[in-house]
Order: C-alpha cells, then sequence, then structure tokens
C-alpha cells in the first residue's frame, strides 16, 4: 500500500523543501500531491507563467524518490481572472452572484471558464505530463463542495435548455414529463424555461431533478475537458483521477468515475461523524465509540460507496485526516494510534493509496486551524509518530493491498431516486442515505461485508441485494432484479419502491408498480408516522416483533382465490394494531431459484439487524466475526481485518477463536478454510 502526503510548497520557503522531503522520506511515504489551488503561483498574470518554483519543488521531492500526483488548479481561479471575466463566478440558488476570496468560485457550464480551464490544463499537462517523477492527476479539486454543485446563472439557464431539448426533442414531451398543466405552468417554447430557483412556492419536482441530473452533467463535462487534454500528454501509466467526497451526493459519481482511472476520496472521520450523525442517526443514542475517532460504519460507508463508483475496484484516499480538521463544530484533537486506525480501515475497505492531508499545518489562512502530520512548528504531530510506528507492517499493508476486498451482500445506490425522495421526503424522517445506512450498518455490526452498487451492476457476484427504496423506478431495474432473484439471487425491496417514474411522477400502476410481479403483491395504502406514533407487528422473525415507526405500508400479497395458500408467498410479518391491522408487512416470494422480499415499514436498528441476519443465514452468508458495538471486520483475500473504535479493549469471535483488540487498535488474521 502506499502512502502519502498533501504539500504546499508554495506556502514554504524553498530553503524548507529539502528537510520536509527527506523527513517525507523516512516517514515511509512515497506519494505527494501538489499544487491544488496554486493557480495564482503558476500563473500571476494571464498567459505568463511562472513554472519555476513548481520545476523545483518535484525536482527536491524527486530526489527523495517521492512521486507526485500533480493537481489541476481549477478549483480556485485566481484574481485577476475572476476580475477580467467576472462572467466565470457561479450564482446560487439564491440568485446571488458569488464572489472571489475562498474557492470554488465558478460556473461549470461557462464558456469562458473553459477555454481558460483548457489553458492552464494543457500548459501544464504538456510541461508534466510526461515528467518522470509525476505518476498521477488529479482533476480540479472536490466538485461540488461548498453547495456548488448547481449553479443558477444566465449560462447555466440557457445549456439548461440545450440539455432539455436534447433530452425530449419537443416542448410537447417536456410538459407531458414534467405535468406542466399543474398550476398553468405549460411552456410553448424552450426559452420561457428557467432554473428552478426563486420560485414562489415549491418549484415542480419534475423539474428540479432534471436540473439535478443537468448539473451532474455539467461537472462530467467540465472534467472530461480536463481529462482529454491531460491524456493527450500522459501516457497511459499515468493515472488521472479527480477527489470525491465521503457521504456527498449532490453530483452522480457513477458517471464522474466512468471516465476516470480510478476514484479517489476525501475521508475525514471526525468531522463526518459530526457533521451526518443527525441525519443519518436521528433517533440514537450515540453509540458507544471513542469520541476521536469517528463514527466507523460512516467512515466504512464512505470507502464502500467509493468502491461502488467504479465497480469495485481499489480506490484511493487522497485525502485521509490526520490530525484535528477546522471544519467542524468541536474539531476535536486525536491521539496516538489513530492515523494508524484510519489507515487500516482504508486499506481493510479496499484501498491501494492513502494520502494524509496536509504535511504541515499551515500559519495563515482560512486552514491555519487545521492540523498536518507536522504541527505550525514542524515538530512531528501525532501523525507523523504514527507513520513511524507503523514501518513494521508496512509490508503487510502492501501483501493486504494486492488481494481484493470481498463481500456477497450488495446494497443498491441510485442517485435518481436519493434526489426524488430529498425533494419530497413526505416527512422529514424519510431519506434515502439514512435508510442506505441504516441497513449498511445493520451487516457492518453483524460482521457482513457490503458492496454498494449501480442499477446497472453486474449482480451474480452476489447472494443478497438489498434496495433500500427504488423510488424512481424503470422496466429495466424491474427486469435485472426479477433475473438475479430466479437465478438464485435473494432481493430485499425497501419502502416507496415502485411509486415514481423515471420524470419523477406518480406510477398509475398499482403499487410497487414496475416492482408487483417480482413481489408477488400489492401495496393498498401507505402512512406517514410522526415522532411518537407506531403500529405494532407481529412476526415470525422474532426481532421483527415491535413497532413500526416512521412510514408503514399495508400489503396485499397476490393469493389467487384458485390457490388460497400459495407455497411461494409467505407472510413474514404483519399489523397487530392501528389503521394496518392484520395487513401484511413483510412478504416473501419465492421465484424459481431465488426469491423478493418486499419490507413496509421503515425499520429501526434492531429491525434491521434482525432480518438481515435472518435472510444472510438463509443465503448461506456467513459472517465475518461476532463483534462487539464499535468493532468493524473486513475480509481482502485471506486476510480478516479486525478494527475496535472504542476505548476499551474488545473481543471477537471468529472462526471458534477469541480475538482480543486493543483501544484504537487493529488485528489481522488469517482466515482459513
Ligand atoms: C477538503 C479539501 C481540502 C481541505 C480539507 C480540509 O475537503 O479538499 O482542500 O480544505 O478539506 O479538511
Ligand atoms: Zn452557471
Amino acid at each position: 500500500m502506499k502512502l502519502g502526503v498533501c504539500y504546499y510548497p508554495e506556502h514554504w520557503p524553498q530553503e524548507r523543501w529539502p528537510a520536509d522531503a527527506r523527513l517525507m522520506r523516512q516517514a515511509g511515504l512515497s506519494l505527494v500531491r501538489i499544487a491544488d489551488f496554486a493557480w495564482a503561483a503558476l500563473e500571476p498574470r494571464e498567459g505568463h507563467f511562472t513554472w519555476d518554483w513548481l520545476d523545483q519543488a518535484i525536482d527536491v521531492l524527486a530526489t527523495e524518490g517521492l512521486q507526485m500526483i500533480l493537481c489541476t488548479p481549477t478549483a480556485s481561479p485566481p484574481p485577476w481572472l475572476c476580475r477580467a471575466y467576472s462572467d466565470i463566478l457561479p450564482v446560487d440558488a439564491q440568485g446571488r452572484q458569488r464572489r472571489f476570496g475562498s474557492r470554488r468560485h465558478y460556473c461549470p457550464s461557462s464558456a469562458t471558464y473553459h477555454q481558460h480551464t483548457m489553458r492552464i490544463v494543457a500548459a501544464m499537462a504538456s510541461r508534466y505530463g510526461g515528467h518522470p517523477a509525476v505518476t498521477g492527476w488529479q482533476i480540479d479539486n472536490e466538485f461540488g463542495c461548498h453547495d456548488t454543485a448547481r449553479c443558477y446563472c444566465e449560462r447555466c439557464a440557457t445549456s439548461f435548455r440545450g440539455w432539455l431539448e436534447l433530452k425530449y426533442g419537443t416542448i410537447a414531451a417536456l410538459n407531458d414529463a414534467w405535468g406542466t398543466v399543474f398550476w398553468s405552468q405549460t411552456y410553448s417554447d424552450w426559452s420561457e424555461i428557467e432554473p428552478p430557483n426563486l420560485t414562489v412556492a415549491e418549484p415542480n419536482p419534475s423539474h428540479v431533478l432534471d436540473y439535478y441530473r443537468f448539473s451532474s452533467d455539467a461537472f462530467v463535462t467540465y472534467q472530461g475537458l480536463q481529462k482529454t487534454i491531460i491524456r493527450q500528454h500522459a501516457t497511459e501509466d499515468r493515472i488521472i483521477t479527480t477527489n470525491f467526497m465521503s457521504q456527498f451526493t449532490d453530483l452522480n459519481y457513477y458517471d464522474l468515475a466512468s471516465s476516470l482511472d480510478l476514484v479517489s476520496m476525501s475521508s475525514y472521520p471526525t468531522g463526518h461523524a459530526e457533521s451526518r450523525s443527525s441525519l443519518y442517526m436521528p433517533s440514537n443514542a450515540q453509540p458507544n465509540l471513542a469520541y476521536d475517532v469517528g463514527d466507523p460504519y460512516l467512515t466504512s460507508l464512505g470507502h464502500a460507496l467509493m468502491r461502488g463508483f467504479k465497480q469495485q475496484r481499489p480506490f484511493w484516499v487522497m485525502e485521509q485526516q490526520c490530525g484535528n480538521v477546522n471544519w467542524g463544530v468541536y474539531n476535536t484533537g486525536i491521539r496516538p494510534g489513530t492515523v494508524r486506525l484510519w489507515t487500516w480501515h482504508a486499506l481493510a475497505s479496499g484501498a491501494d493509496a492513502c494520502i494524509y492531508f496536509r504535511w504541515r499545518a499551515g500559519l495563515y489562512a482560512q486552514e491555519q486551524l487545521h492540523s498536518g502530520l507536522l504541527h505550525h512548528d514542524a515538530s512531528p504531530a501525532v501523525g507523523y509518530t504514527d507513520l513511524e510506528s507503523m514501518h513494521a507492517e508496512r509490508s503487510l499493508m502492501s501483501e493486504i493491498a494486492c488481494v481484493p476486498h470481498a463481500a456477497q451482500i450488495a446494497i443498491l445506490l441510485d442517485y435518481d431516486s436519493l434526489w426524488g425522495i430529498r425533494l419530497q421526503p413526505h416527512q422529514r424522517g424519510i431519506d434515502y442515505m439514512r435508510l442506505l445506512f441504516l441497513y449498511y450498518r445493520a451487516l457492518q455490526r453483524l460482521g457482513l461485508p457490503a458492496d454498494i452498487v449501480s442499477a446497472d451492476a453486474d449482480l451474480s457476484p452476489y447472494k443478497l441485494l438489498i434496495v433500500p427504496a427504488a423510488y424512481l423506478a424503470t422496466e429495466r431495474l424491474a427486469a435485472s432484479l426479477k433475473t438475479y432473484a430466479e437465478t438464485g439471487g435473494t432481493v430485499l425491496m425497501g419502502v416507496r419502491s415502485g411509486f415514481k417514474t423515471t420524470s419523477n411522477q406518480v406510477t398509475d400502476l398499482p403499487l410497487p408498480g414496475v416492482f408487483r410481479e417480482l413481489v408477488g403483491g400489492t401495496v393498498s395504502d401507505w402512512h406517514s408516522l410522526p415522532p411518537g406514533i407506531s403500529y405494532d407487528l407481529n412476526s415470525i422473525i422474532p426481532g421483527l416483533i415491535g413497532p413500526a415507526t416512521v412510514w408503514a405500508e399495508a400489503l396485499l400479497p397476490d393469493t389467487p382465490a384458485s390457490h388460497p395458500t400459495d407455497p411461494n408467498l409467505q407472510i413474514l410479518a404483519h399489523y397487530t394494531s392501528g389503521p394496518f391491522d392484520a395487513c401484511t408487512a413483510l412478504v416473501e416470494h419465492k421465484i424459481k431459484a431465488g426469491r423478493s422480499l418486499y419490507l413496509g415499514w421503515h425499520p429501526n436498528d434492531v429491525q434491521a439487524e434482525a432480518l438481515l441476519a435472518h435472510l444472510a443465514s438463509q443465503a448461506g452468508i456467513n459472517p465475518l466475526a461476532a463483534l462487539p458495538e464499535g468493532m468493524v471486520a473486513f475480509q481482502r483475500g485471506p486476510y480478516l481485518i479486525l478494527l475496535n473504535f472504542t476505548d476499551e479493549t474488545l473481543t471477537a469471535t471468529a472462526q471458534g477463536q477469541s480475538l482480543m483488540v486493543k483501544p484504537r487498535n487493529v488485528e489481522v488474521v488469517i482466515m482459513h478454510g
């Protein structure tokens, strides 16, 4: 496994660079990511390039055997560019043109910005594309960060119209797809269509969904511009990627990933635990974790998403937290062992490389309170000493990096459904990522590794597929799930599946719409349950007995009068109180070699775990280990990797053995059989 660091030579005196490079090598680092945000330093005036410092920095680093990941600096257009071409600035949803002064201040549809992007990228790529020490490229930095995935400027309005024309062909088809007859929205010309912001009441959800898709496509195009130029100068052995954000959902990462050589990500465990817990676990008591390591289940989900964006290929952590962040609420400090734990976690999840953010804590500007591997005064910080402590295990880490992460369970992530539910959650406890995380976390607690897959992924490697909510449904997905089940797979479908068409209109079919045949029944009614309200459940799976909260659907299995006891349909749970009393709540449908299950309520943690344990055992999937809360397990090839994210020594049971793992620590065991 390669380790590296993000370095900003332009922030430090040149005399310091050799010492930095030496310390990097001594810490066992081999990759250095540079030049993200360096546009003003590389081109201080239009067309006037100053490569000297970068040439020298690369030389100094290369002298110590380090290899560069060179970033294009387009996430931060310099002041002269913003001043001379102010039309590159983006407009936010409130209609305000954003100013220069931080970063990500550009509109992805701006032809002017495209030109300047191509200029700086071509200049960099032609200079460094063949450089022996430049092993890879990062395009831009974190597309969409700081709420910039969607721009609402006039240029975007024009491109949006073109995008719509291409998609719908005629204005009549668009009117039909959006249901514009409602509230007198019928358009007679493309020019009448605006971006869906600043409306008095809520905008049309079909209109907004298309704007989300259009905006995501705009970044795919923008990334493609850069990729093409870099590839003209850099041979295939130089990787080209961009860094995705863990848990970020405003852009379709499957689409962005498809033309990249590999997926890379930013991973900030303590920051994300703070910012995501309330969305994903609104009613949970704080789990029993060490406060300063983040939430292992959330961090694991971030990693699993990255694997999933490119068909389970290994990913890189391009930015790994290595001390405190500066953008959270508390920005907790971290202790010895944590950076090692996080590095092992990335490796266990399928990462090939881990690059720490950043080398040395900066003395000035926005991120001066962010940590690095070195303190502000250049003395080693906790991340650096962790790296030193890892020397002895680096060869084991490299061996593990050569074998794939293994999982027999997959969870489907579909952006249309995610965005559709976000646009009309119907009640505020419902969120696609919350549902997905609920299942993912339950599996991790059960010691069952899971992959995240797209709707068009090859499902044949998996014995169990979880579809959290196929809210916007296609015939194609229905057919592929049916084939999957017929050929021996188990599909678990969650609430609100089959509800909508891809235009974000409600289906006129009985629910669950296109999935009816697969499910073997109908959803006859659905209720949103406000906090404090629940319907009781009884089940043949003991762990499901209890309340249905958040959302409940009444199911009516297809039991034709001629076969009142269809052996292929089994009711696994039913309601015992409330308006759905006696209705089915969970139905299993055997189809040829496999089966489907439709779960009619939003399960709580206990129910999700009970159901998934039941399904995994029926499908013949054995847990990697019996795990206490706060310990997670992964398999790469023959290696079982156990990670303890708590303050206490914990014991797992795997393959008949008790395995002790110390606080914030890791154990690797070779599996037999
Ligand atoms: C990332 C970003 C970096 C840096 C870091 C701080 O999101 O890509 O440039 O800002 O956060 O945690
Ligand atoms: Zn724009």
